[in-house]
């Protein structure tokens, strides 16, 4: 028979010690990589200690002890065993501090899965891995998953949230490995942000949202169109309301064209302001595309004329040529224009007898805007409560490059707008987002800006009875010089001319 042999009690001690040694390592390793260590005063510690070597104060310190002999026969132990701990004190306090911290972060977890009954079929409750931070508000703890399917601990959300005293943003479970990971923080997202035009720092960009710790901006410049999405009453009007406000507000030159055929109730605050003209059915929808159209050729010609790339080369050039006086009018001229659409299904899908041949022009339209709007300063911003296929062309969609998801209702339509299923995971709160600009995924919190509020700042800019007016003089004067429609009308601020 074998015989099985006990460690002794130094051989535990070791092992006890060198995985405690361990553990310190990985927690430097971690800390360097994620860039959490304390630098300064770890630093601060060592240089401290060099200071004191320095002043041979180590000699004293070692005939204080009585082993001053030892010390001058072996002063590579010395610096081994003695000045290495010493120098790196602060790293390895740190490290022990993680530890402790991790070790009480287990026992709370391991209490909160047996109080939410977060466990397999043998009774085991998950075992902590590691939790490391994200980014500077967000952390992220790793999990053996025990067998334990994603949807026992998304149901027990709240419950874990209460026992551990965080905010739990997602659970994600890598089956193959068997972990699951839950990203949390400890400061709260807000429920509300309120709108504030000087948070919009220039033209053409707009707030999208603010995170737990700080506010995103967009700019058209860099992300040329964007698309709205979220099932009724996620906050999708209420955000077009506040980009439409700020970027009015902070460009002059700027030109709207709004589409809403869901009864035109969402646009009212911009009828009859300067610069915007609100279309509400189908038939004013085609007129005005049209025009854009014909804007969009015009304005191609011209940047390709003056051998530039986009707008903002062709603005520069006319402004930097000396012999161009009419610098002031380039740019009006070329001022931007945005073409905002609430519930995009509603063109897209047509209905109401509408004629099939016309949803196809329009599907055109707006799939050239979306395709060279960015180099001529034309932005699309569409908003749907249904981003599909059915709704939305997919070339459209593509050339979309921004993208703000509301709560969706499924994991399906999540997919669709997302690529994941995030936006279905989305908590009900009016206002609550993910922004996605290029590959980044950004929980954020809409601006809030009512509709009294808007009104209120729009007031100066409402067009009087002597605007409206010169406005159909205009009209008669264009329909004799056709040529000049789209620089006159845009020199003398008119609206309609969109
Ligand atoms: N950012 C926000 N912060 C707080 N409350 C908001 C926010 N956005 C919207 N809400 C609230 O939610 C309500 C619905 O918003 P909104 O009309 O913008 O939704 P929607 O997505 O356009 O819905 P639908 O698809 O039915 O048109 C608003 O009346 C407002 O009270
Ligand atoms: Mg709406």
């Amino acid at each position: 028979m074998k015989k099985t042999t006990k460690p002794s009690k130094s051989t535990e001690a070791l092992d006890k010690a060198l995985s405690f040694l361990w553990k310190i390592i990985k927690e430097l390793f971690q800390g360097t990589i994620k860039n959490t260590i304390p630098w300064l005063w770890c630093f601060s510690w060592l240089a401290l200690v060099n200071v004191l070597l320095y002043l041979d104060l180590e000699v004293i310190a070692f005939k204080w002890a009585g082993v001053e002999k030892l010390y001058e026969k072996a002063p590579e132990l010395f610096f081994i065993f003695i000045y290495l701990p010493i120098a790196a004190l602060g790293f390895i306090v740190w490290a022990i501090k993680q530890i402790k911290i991790k070790q009480e972060l287990a026992k709370r977890l391991t209490n909160a899965f047996l109080s939410s009954k977060i466990k397999n079929y043998m009774g085991k409750v998950p075992n902590f891995i590691s939790d490391y931070p994200v980014d500077e508000h967000t952390r992220k703890i790793t999990l053996t998953s025990e067998s334990i399917p994603i949807e026992t601990f998304k149901m027990q959300k709240k419950h874990l949230e209460a026992a551990l005293m965080i905010y739990i943003d997602e659970f994600k479970q890598d089956i193959e490995k068997g972990i699951t990971s839950i990203q949390y923080s400890h400061i709260p997202m807000p429920e509300i942000f309120d709108y504030n035009l000087s948070n919009v720092k220039s033209k053409c960009t707009y707030v999208a949202g603010c995170t737990r710790s700080k506010i995103v901006s967009q700019s058209f410049k860099s992300s040329p169109h964007l698309l709205i999405g979220g099932q009724t009453g996620g906050g999708k009007s209420t955000l077009l309301r506040q980009i439409i406000t700020s970027l009015y507000l902070n460009d002059d030159n700027a030109r709207f064209q709004l589409v809403d055929l869901k009864e035109g109730l969402e646009f009212q605050t911009f009828k009859n302001i300067k610069r915007i003209n609100v279309v509400e059915n189908f038939g004013d929808m085609l007129l005005q595309l049209g025009k854009l159209d014909t804007e969009l050729k015009q304005r191609m010609a011209k940047i390709k004329e003056a051998n530039c790339k986009d707008i903002d080369a062709y603005i520069k050039k006319k402004t930097t040529e000396k012999e161009n006086q009419l610098h002031g009018r380039a740019n009006s001229f070329f001022g931007r224009k945005y073409i905002f659409i609430d519930e995009a299904a509603e063109i897209f899908l047509g209905g109401g007898g509408v004629k099939l041949e016309n949803i196809q022009k329009v599907r055109k339209v707006i799939s050239r805007i979306a395709r060279l709007g960015r180099a001529c300063g034309m932005h699309l911003i569409i908003a749907t409560q249904r981003p599909d296929v059915k709704a939305l062309d997919p070339q459209v969609k593509a050339n979309l490059t921004s993208i703000i998801a509301f709560q969706m209702p499924n994991l399906a339509s999540s997919m669709t707008i997302l690529g994941n299923g995030k936006a279905a995971q989305i908590p009900i709160v009016p206002g609550r987002a993910i922004l996605r600009s290029g590959n980044k995924l950004v929980d954020i919190q809409t601006p809030f800006l009512s509709i009294e509020e808007a009104e209120k700042l729009l007031e100066p800019h409402k067009e009087d009875d002597s605007d409206s007016k010169k406005v159909v003089e205009k009209k008669k004067v264009f329909k004799k010089k056709p040529d000049n429609f789209i620089q006159d009308k845009n020199a003398n601020n008119s609206p309609g001319g969109i």
